[in-house]
């Protein structure tokens, strides 16, 4: 039985393959943290309550430390008496008390084979709060996924004021390290290693959306975890607004994650009867090191928050091809070009509606430009399907400009401050989402956008964070809910739209990777990963990406080289390379590319076509890190081990250093594969052990090298 309980000790034991999670009932009631690491083969394995209040144990409890601290490890802390740590739960009472007490009052188990679910209902011994843990695990994964429901269950409104998922305990030690996500526009998800020193590290966005800078994920190790061995317990949440990571580490040696909804400037008005449901933060804990832990998320984001199954088709993007200055006949021509390459989705990127002839207006008014296409987009959706290709459309609803007739119509419409400006970025606002005629609005528009014309995908672009986050109409104890509400309503419309339109697939961008999580990704197929389209940049923001999500999701263009970083040039092949590893599109002007260039490309769009599924659907090992050294090699493996594909690439060549030698990871040890690089075929156990010597020379250099069971 993956979840066990035990009556008497009222103590549960979550099993995955290689991981136990335990927690108890204490005799004052609490919910307590007991263990999460290696498999414990039995539920008495685990302490009991009353063996891990202090670390020095009961007898030497100082009155002055506080008995409530991370120490007694509360499960969800609730802030309330002597906690003084980062809380998970925050609220008002009806009657202005501002402490809250949690017992436990039941527990159910529910769920499927394979991911059953642990719901652990706390309450408020005096108060009509309740509050229900969800803990569903994913046996396979070695995961569980987290969220709380918080249930107001009398007539009075009570005001949330802070709200997480999830908090996670590691077990007491020193030498820790975090490994987190951070980066800006162009330079999204580069990976940060540091030593966890006492005190707090916040990670978080205020922006409104997941946002560029920050990532909501988290890997800690014990400071000696490498990619292929040592025990990481990680996790990500899966929200697309204001989110926070808190990860907490005391003098006592206790070191707590917690996070979820950001507290900053957030406030819910909890009316009787009513319930609010926090998102999922899905952790885990493996000893297979960094890969491993990516490869758990991977799999899980492939196999229950996606909500298509792959694999992703070869698309093409004409957004770095013609920017604004579109039309029907020269998208026309770039279908054209696109189809003879083997790409199966044309999509047709900002410029196509309103008066948009450049970023100062039009955002608000999707409704065709007569100009640019006077018969409407059906001709040319008609002539991207005769080439044998679907179609796809950018489309940015959330947004308006102030030169619109959208905004001239309801200058309401967007968040905003009274007697405030309302900066403008990018020129453009953004449109208020709490408020349900706006949502109503823009459901409407999207439909029958998809409604009247054969639409396959929709790219959903974001391009600034919100600011002036003001709700002047709404009565004073909801107007900040407007970041929560926000997201939600981003989510209702895509969830609306896809039960409308559920062969439509979509993409999150917001300016590039401003908006990747495993939030969106359960309403959007894939996300546009940066807008850095540079090969050889894009290793590095492609790594990061990889740490949490699966490369099905990441968007990866061939563009045109020298713009991203300058005058830096790159081959087709090594531009190619670098895209193939994610889900791949074309994003670059191919009027001007000339027949052998043409043709080079069709030939590599046919390789990746080959090896598209181990890609997208397989196992994915970051070989070596292109932040270290002087060669970059990713591997990817079919789940069932018989076929696998090595991208390398060679960084600017220094040194006399020889061809850098690669040791594939994941075959099986006694199958013999046929290597293309290599005359004779070798055993897996040959290969992984003595590596395969790659023939790559000059700067930025690129091999694919694929392996095929014999
Ligand atoms: C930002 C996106 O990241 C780009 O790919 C492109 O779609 C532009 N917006 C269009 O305005």
């Amino acid at each position: 039985m993956p979840i066990l309980f035990d009556d008497e000790r009222c103590t549960w034991a979550l099993r995955s393959s290689g991981a136990t999670y335990g927690l108890a009932v204490d005799e004052e009631g609490r919910l307590r943290h007991l263990y999460f690491g290696p498999p414990l083969p039995r539920l008495e394995d685990l302490a009991r309550t009353d063996e891990i209040s202090s670390p020095l144990g009961r007898e030497h409890f100082f009155p002055w430390e506080s008995p409530t601290g991370p120490n007694a490890r509360y499960e969800y802390p609730e802030w309330g008496g002597m906690y003084y740590h980062e809380p998970c739960f925050k609220a008002t009472l009806d009657d202005g008390v501002r402490d809250v007490r949690l017992v436990y009052e039941g527990h159910d188990t529910v769920g499927d084979e394979g991911t059953p679910e642990l719901a652990i209902t706390l309450r408020d011994p005096h108060y009509p709060l309740r509050i229900h843990l969800h803990f569903r695990l994913f046996e396979e994964l070695d995961l569980l996924e987290r969220y709380a429901v918080v249930e107001n269950t009398g007539q009075e409104p009570i005001t949330l004021e802070q709200v997480l998922s999830a908090a996670w305990h590691l077990p007491r030690g020193r030498d820790y390290r975090l490994t987190h996500l951070a980066g800006r526009f162009a330079a999204e998800t580069q990976i940060q290693r540091e030593n966890v020193s006492l005190g707090k590290k916040v990670l978080e966005s205020r922006r409104g959306n997941t946002s560029h800078h920050a990532n909501p994920f988290f890997a800690v190790d014990r400071g000696a975890a490498t990619e292929d061995d040592g025990e990481v317990w990680f996790g990500a949440l899966g929200w697309s607004g204001n989110w926070k990571i808190v990860v907490e580490h005391d003098a006592w040696g206790s070191l707590q994650v917690s996070g979820g909804i950001n507290d900053f400037d957030f406030a819910w008005h909890l009316e009787g009867g009513e319930t609010f449901e926090t998102p999922s933060f899905v952790g885990g804990y493996t000893q297979g090191g960094f890969g491993q832990a990516s490869r758990n998320l991977h799999r899980y984001a492939r196999k229950h928050v996606l909500p298509h199954e792959g694999p992703r088709p070869v698309l093409y993007n004409s957004w770095e091809a013609t920017y604004f200055d579109i039309n029907e006949e020269v998208q026309g021509s770039l279908a054209e070009k696109a189809a003879s390459l083997g790409v199966e989705l044309f999509v047709v990127d900002d410029g196509w509606f309103g008066e948009r002839n450049d970023d100062r207006r039009g955002l608000g008014d999707w409704w065709v430009n007569q100009e640019k296409f006077p018969r409407g987009l059906g001709p040319l959706i008609e002539k991207v399907h005769s080439l044998g290709m679907s179609f796809g459309l950018w489309v940015e609803p959330e947004m308006v400009n102030p030169d619109s007739d959208l905004y001239r119509e309801h200058p309401d419409w967007v968040y905003h401050f009274p007697n405030r400006p309302r900066t403008e970025s990018r020129n453009q606002l953004v449109l208020n989402l709490a408020k349900e005629e706006v949502r109503n609005h823009l459901f409407s528009v999207m439909d029958r956008l998809l409604t009247e014309n054969q639409i396959s995908f929709i790219k959903w672009d974001m391009n600034r964070p919100l600011s002036e986050p003001g709700w002047p109409e709404a009565p004073r104890e909801r107007q900040r809910e407007v970041w929560v509400r926000h997201t939600r309503g981003v989510y209702e419309i895509l969830e609306g739209l896809r039960q409308r339109h559920p062969e439509v697939a979509f993409e999150s961008c917001a300016s590039g990777g401003g908006r990747v999580d495993l939030g969106i990704l359960r309403y959007t197929d894939q996300v546009w990963t940066s807008d850095n389209t540079d090969p050889f940049d894009r290793l590095m923001i492609q790594e990061g990406c990889s740490m949490a999500y699966p490369a099905r999701a990441m968007m990866c263009w061939v563009a045109d080289p020298g713009f991203w970083a300058k005058n830096r040039t790159t081959s087709i092949s090594y531009r190619f390379h670098s895209a193939m590893m994610g889900s791949l599109g074309i994003g670059t002007n191919l009027l001007k590319w000339s027949e052998e260039e043409l043709e080079e490309a069709g030939k590599l769009v046919r390789r990746y076509k080959q090896v598209r599924d181990i890609v997208q659907e397989g196992d994915q090992y970051r070989l070596l890190s292109p932040r270290e050294g002087e060669t970059t090699a990713v591997q990817y493996v079919s789940e069932d081990m018989r076929t696998s594909v090595i991208f390398v690439f060679r960084n600017p060549h220094q040194f006399l250093d020889p061809s850098p030698t690669i040791y594939p990871r994941g075959l099986k040890e006694d199958s013999i594969y046929r290597v293309t690089v290599l005359e004779a075929p070798r055993s897996g156990e040959a290969l992984m052990g003595r590596g395969i010597q790659v023939p790559l020379e000059g700067d930025l250099t690129s091999a694919m090298i694929e392996l095929t069971q014999v």
